[in-house]
């Protein structure tokens, strides 16, 4: 594969990051034009990943804005994910976060705003639970006009052979997931079906080190979400990069394999969670499910990130 250029998609980053959030954002600034990230809660509080994407950012001296949203799911009380992303969300690494203050959560108006000053339709990539853009179609229908895709790391496919029922994003708040997948358009889903098959080597992760200060962040952040996240997808010595998966999906949509089918979600019980074919509905928008993924050109275009 021939290393590609750097995109000109605009995009908006909606993220709880956590430490495949935290990648994500990184090949996004890499491969994208970032214009804005908003923060939710979900592998740790709102809080929290409001100040790991902005500490994300001022590592790497990028100037992004950060606007903290939803401190909770829309119904359900929150769920974090500290036994894998850590107690703050970024595995065992700290600083000084008392010069980061969270400002008020309205993550879904100022999206809107900002998306609504732009001469053309933006990208929107979603790597956390989807209160923020449920929210965000809710309040502001319109904003369909503004947004070129939605697209979203959560769920599996339905029918595909998945190793676990539900997805961390829409398990925490499957009412967002389902207010997406009913008033959205232009939406793509990435699920666990390709990004459990999209497996990072542990063995790989020391050749991050040779990409300066953002590479070393990055290999002591994986070192240990690769330690606490190996086998998952099947193989032991390696580990998914589920979020990066979703910014692939933006910046080259040819590495995978798609289908399109109207979807709905399981809201409780023992399935909650549970992304299905929604069979009743028919004004719902057809979503466009990442069905395969080219595993060996994903980690092309993965590693060739570093190199822009
Ligand atoms: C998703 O769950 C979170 O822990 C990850 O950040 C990713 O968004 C994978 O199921
Ligand atoms: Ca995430």
């Amino acid at each position: 594969m021939e290393v590609r250029p750097i995109g000109d998609n605009k995009v908006f980053l909606d993220m709880d990051p956590g430490i495949d959030d935290a990648l994500a954002l990184t090949v996004a600034l890499k491969r994208m034009n970032v214009l804005g990230i908003t923060t939710v809660a979900g592998n740790v509080s709102v809080d929290h990943t409001f100040q790991n994407a902005s500490h994300v950012l001022r590592h790497e001296g990028q100037h992004v804005p950060v606007i903290a949203g939803a401190k909770e799911p829309l119904f359900y009380p929150l769920l974090t994910a500290e036994h894998i992303h850590g107690s703050a969300g970024l595995g065992d690494y700290t600083w000084d976060t008392n010069d980061v203050p969270v400002p008020p959560d309205d993550a879904w108006v100022w999206l809107f705003e900002k998306l609504r000053q732009q001469l053309q339709p933006c990208h929107l990539i979603a790597t956390g639970p989807l209160t923020n853009i449920a929210l965000l179609l809710l309040a502001f229908p319109t904003v369909l006009n503004h947004l070129a895709s939605i697209t979203c790391m959560a769920g599996g496919m339905p029918g595909a052979k998945l190793d676990k029922a539900a997805e961390f994003n829409v398990f925490v708040d499957p009412h967002a997931a389902e207010a997406v997948f009913r008033y959205g358009d232009h939406l793509q889903m990435v699920g666990i079906n390709v990004t459990h098959r999209a497996l990072l080597p542990i063995a790989d992760l020391p050749k991050l080190k040779r990409y300066g200060r953002v590479g070393g962040l990055l290999f002591t952040l994986l070192s240990y979400y690769g330690n606490k996240s190996r086998g998952e997808g099947g193989d032991p010595n390696s580990f998914p990069v589920d979020d990066v998966v979703a910014v692939a999906a933006v910046d080259a949509p040819e590495l995978f394999t798609w289908k399109t089918m109207p979807l709905t979600v399981v809201l409780e019980g023992r399935l909650r969670g549970t992304v299905i074919l929604s069979p009743f509905d028919t004004n719902r928008p057809e979503v466009k499910v990442a069905s395969d993924i080219d595993v060996p050109d994903f980690l092309d275009w993965f590693w060739q990130s570093f190199e822009l």
